[in-house]
């Protein structure tokens, strides 16, 4: 009979075929109308930085592609509040952003922003392509419109009464007390969020780029040719899929965002969600002048997006049938998408502030960067919803990193000073038991890397916690300290073997806990990975 973990090894195998020469990650461009919190760093950064981590460490080619999304509505409705420009909000949030990544040791090979020149030209010239390839529909429909403040109204500027709950200050596009999706048209009593007043219809032409007639190839490419994907992204996508696909507007009647470089753009700009993927391209550009287009355009290169559930559909449709149209990018191999991670028991939210900011979090843990990467890792939200409370984060904290890993680390580097003054000392011999320590690091490799191969990485991390535990039941069973007095090269033998454990700690903890397998490489001496 096939032992368990050979049969969990050929499962995650089977995915394993297709052999590409390098690797574009790109990790989802956060809005800057905000700090971040946890639930962005379990969802999105701390995943996309432990694959980026492990491919490198492996030798492999890669980037990890990062930036503000610095367009949008909500940034313009929070500069309208502030009574400051929607620039000076994007300029004090991107820094903010940008050094909480720092910080958190998100390994960016670029952190750029969709406010950057590059992005202008790169977002217009794709813009411009398909419109001259005439992949676009042109449509006119009646919107609403601020007399007062003489513009159209986006969807979020519009408030009224939600036509199902009854509930006043529900959005045009979604009551946030009921959670329905809505159309401006839908509401009762729509008032301008503007001016306060009565907005009145009015005709305005946009530009749509027709997904039902991408509808044929997304349904095959992903639900036959990606059946590999994560559960949640794939029956996402299979539901949109089947309700059918409708033309959506890449254009918007608003002043802030990329201006529509066509004539009859004139006060129009580009949709934020038409925008900011290709803020990955030109971020790439930034980085890259020139290579970028082998990172997106060769079919050797694996093209992966690290996103939260909310983004599925542009990542999995509306962006891929971008690229198709375009005609020269390649389209990503897998996003791997997380849930969301909640707060003590109640969903993250900015407006009510209940949010674990990672800048607040430094100044009450400063330097214990990797305690949060780890528990936000071993809780990540990856196949459901989960929660963050602080009583496990204790726990983690005091059973495993100090408990396991720590425990096992500090007693082998004291043995070694205690015994040896600090030097490696030298095997003698090797018994039955010393044999099957050692080859647990190789099984405990393999075992990571299908892991991390796959996307499962609280497997993986609990996989590396494991090296530890295995190396404390090493110095558990043969008792050093005991046989010091009578058989000197035996504990050699065994403080050789716990200081290979250690070092290759430090390997496997490396995606994972960044901080702590540089400090234990500084302990252990080793320059080298
Ligand atoms: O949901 C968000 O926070 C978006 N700003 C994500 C954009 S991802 C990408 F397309 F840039
Ligand atoms: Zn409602």
């Amino acid at each position: 009979m096939l032992n368990a973990k050979f049969c969990v090894l050929l499962h995650l195998k089977r995915f394993q075929m297709k052999n590409f020469k390098r690797t574009t990650i790109t990790a989802a461009l956060p809005y800057a109308n905000g700090p971040v919190h946890i639930g962005h760093l379990a969802g999105v950064y701390v995943p996309a930085d432990i694959y980026a981590r492990y491919l490198r460490l492996k030798g492999e080619e890669v980037i990890l592609v990062g930036g503000s999304d610095e367009h949008g509505v909500p940034i313009t409705l929070l500069a309208r509040t502030e009574g400051v420009s929607p620039q000076d909000i994007v300029d004090r949030y991107h820094a903010i952003i940008k050094k909480s990544f720092e910080d958190f040791g998100i390994s960016f090979d670029i952190y750029s922003r969709t406010t950057s020149k590059i992005q202008r030209e790169i977002a217009s010239d794709f813009f411009l392509k398909l419109y001259e390839k005439g992949e676009f529909i042109e449509k006119t429909s009646e919107q609403y419109y601020d007399e007062e403040a003489k513009q159209f109204l986006a969807d979020r500027y519009i408030t009224g009464t939600c036509p199902h709950c009854q509930s006043d200050g529900a959005y045009g596009d979604q009551c946030e007390k009921c959670g329905t999706s809505l159309s401006p048209l839908d509401l009762v009593n729509p008032k301008s969020a503007i001016s306060g007043s009565v907005p009145v219809l009015r005709e305005t032409k946009h530009w749509y780029l027709p997904l039902d007639k991408h509808e044929a190839w997304l349904r095959k490419w992903i639900l036959e040719d990606h059946k590999e994907w994560k559960t949640n992204v794939y029956g996402q996508c299979k539901s949109w899929l089947d309700m059918g696909l409708q033309p959506r507007a890449v254009s918007r009647d608003l002043d802030w965002g990329i201006p529509l470089p066509i004539p009859e753009g004139e006060g129009k700009v580009l949709y934020v969600w038409f925008d900011a993927p290709i803020g990955y391209i030109s971020n790439t550009k930034e980085l890259l002048p020139d290579t970028w287009e082998t990172w997106w355009k060769d079919p050797e290169t694996k093209l992966v997006h690290f996103i939260g559930k909310d983004n599925i559909v542009f990542h999995c449709i509306v962006f891929p049938a971008m690229l198709k149209a375009e005609g020269s990018y390649i389209l990503p191999e897998n996003v791997p998408a997380n849930e969301f991670l909640n707060l003590e028991g109640d969903k993250i939210s900015t407006s009510r502030n209940w949010a674990v900011w990672l800048h607040e979090y430094l100044t009450d843990f400063s330097d214990k960067q990797d305690v949060l990467r780890y528990v936000l890792t071993a809780n990540a939200p990856e196949t459901k919803d989960n929660d963050f409370t602080w009583k496990d984060f204790q726990a983690r904290n005091n059973n495993e990193l100090v408990a396991i890993y720590g425990n096992f680390v500090n007693r082998t580097l004291v043995l070694t000073q205690k015994y040896f003054g600090g030097k490696v000392p030298e095997i003698s011999e090797l018994t039955d038991f010393d044999k099957e320590t050692l080859a647990e690091i190789s099984n405990l490799k393999s075992l990571i890397s299908n892991q991390l191969d796959n996307f499962h990485f609280r497997d993986a991390q609990r996989e590396a916690m494991n090296l530890a535990r295995v190396g404390n039941k090493y110095l558990a069973d043969t008792e050093p300290w005991k046989l010091a007095k009578t058989d000197m090269s035996r504990v050699a033998t065994i403080l050789n073997i716990s200081l290979q454990l250690c070092a290759n700690l430090s390997i496997a903890f490396e995606p994972f806990l960044p901080f702590s397998s540089r400090k234990l490489r500084g302990m252990l001496n080793m320059s080298e990975l």
